[in-house]
């Protein structure tokens, strides 16, 4: 029997909840599609930099690299700062493993109540593809004169011909494998005259290779509008990666709810695991109460299934998923009353149902 080694990290706040009950429901669909799933747990995260002083050991990456993906919970935690646990976990694994492509699929789930008047399941149905590994997030910069009225800070933002083209590329290809082949390409050209402006001439170049995909240019302020203004018009959209964190979150919220957007962490060229985690982040103010929702880790684990090769299984969760939403069987945060395992077991048994 084919089976995949899973590294689960559930870290901080809610992860620990959501990520069991994405295992349970991992589990389930690999006994209906007759795979194995071998998981090991890690137990890195903020509790760890309490008791050791780093957030994950300084060779914890290496303990990552044979596994064939990685389940990753949420980090942060309120008495660590915030730039210390996501530079001790999160982007070492995602820069250290080169995942480059952040694939972000939004979609309004059937019984989830989105916030546009006239705008339901099938209106809005996008994957933003969010450049992960330069940007502004290479880490280049620095503080001088700390303290001083004359302290300056830098944040450079890096690009290169390298990391634009290979995320274009796979932002024109995955636009190519969905029906509707159209791809809008998101920079700040007009303002940003040497990154931005190199983004859409190497959008045009990667362009030649795909003539079957329709695409279009957007700067980012704009971008905003179209996607509440004509969500219609929008499939695969491909952008930095600061400005896609923003219109994630946009996505999100016009999607019904943070809460159930997944997002995974791809190395296209599989020489290191991909990660695969919800977008909600840790949760602290509804920690042990039962309630997280596990929609978005049940989505990412999907992507994950997916990203190692059982398509029919990843299917066959969403199918589960979505039939679960459409009956309403939902936690609070999007406007029901059920509790994280109510919604858990739900998914379970339509896994297991002929249906799904
Ligand atoms: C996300 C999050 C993170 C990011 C935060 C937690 C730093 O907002 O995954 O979108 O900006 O990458
Ligand atoms: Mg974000």
């Amino acid at each position: 029997m084919q089976s995949y080694k899973i590294a689960a990290i559930p870290a901080d706040g809610i992860g620990p909840e959501v990520i069991d009950a994405g295992l349970a429901v991992l589990e389930a669909v690999a006994a209906r599609e007759g795979f194995a799933l071998e998981v090991t747990r890690f137990d890195w995260g903020s509790d760890y930099y309490k008791q050791h002083g780093e957030m994950m050991p300084a060779d914890g990456p290496e303990h990552l690299k044979g596994h064939d993906a990685i389940y990753f919970g949420a980090v942060g935690a309120p008495d660590v700062p915030d730039h210390i646990t996501l530079w001790g976990l999160r982007l070492p694994i995602c820069q250290g493993f080169d995942q480059y492509a952040n694939v972000r699929p939004t979609r309004i789930l059937p019984g989830i109540k989105a916030p546009l008047a006239g705008v339901g399941p099938g209106d809005l149905d996008w994957v933003i593809v969010r450049e992960n590994s330069e940007g502004e997030y290479s880490g280049h910069g620095g503080r001088a004169h700390r303290g001083l009225p004359e302290e300056v800070a830098t944040e450079v933002s890096i690009f290169t011909r390298v990391g634009v083209t290979r995320i274009m590329r796979y932002a024109f290809a995955l636009a190519q494998s969905r029906p509707r082949k159209l791809l809008t390409v998101v920079t700040k050209s007009n303002a940003q005259r040497f990154g931005m402006v190199m983004w859409d001439e190497i959008a045009a170049e990667v362009a030649k290779e795909f003539p079957d995909v329709t695409w279009d240019k957007m700067l980012v302020d704009a971008m905003t509008v179209r996607m509440v203004k004509n969500p219609q018009s929008l499939d695969t959209i491909v952008a930095t990666n600061l400005h896609a964190d923003i219109l994630s979150d946009l996505a999100g919220a016009l999607a019904g709810s943070l809460g159930v957007a997944p997002t995974a962490n791809i190395d296209p060229e599989r020489r290191f695991p991909s990660m695969f985690e919800p977008i909600h982040g840790s949760a602290f103010d509804i920690v042990g109460k039962g309630i997280a929702n596990p929609v978005a880790s049940f989505w990412t684990a999907a992507q994950m299934l997916e990203h190692l090769g059982q398509p029919a299984a990843a299917t066959r969760l969403m199918a589960a998923v979505e039939q679960v939403c459409a009956a309403g069987i939902l936690t609070p945060d999007v406007g029901g009353t059920s509790t994280t395992q109510e919604v858990t077991d739900a998914v379970v048994e339509a896994v297991r149902g002929a249906n799904a």
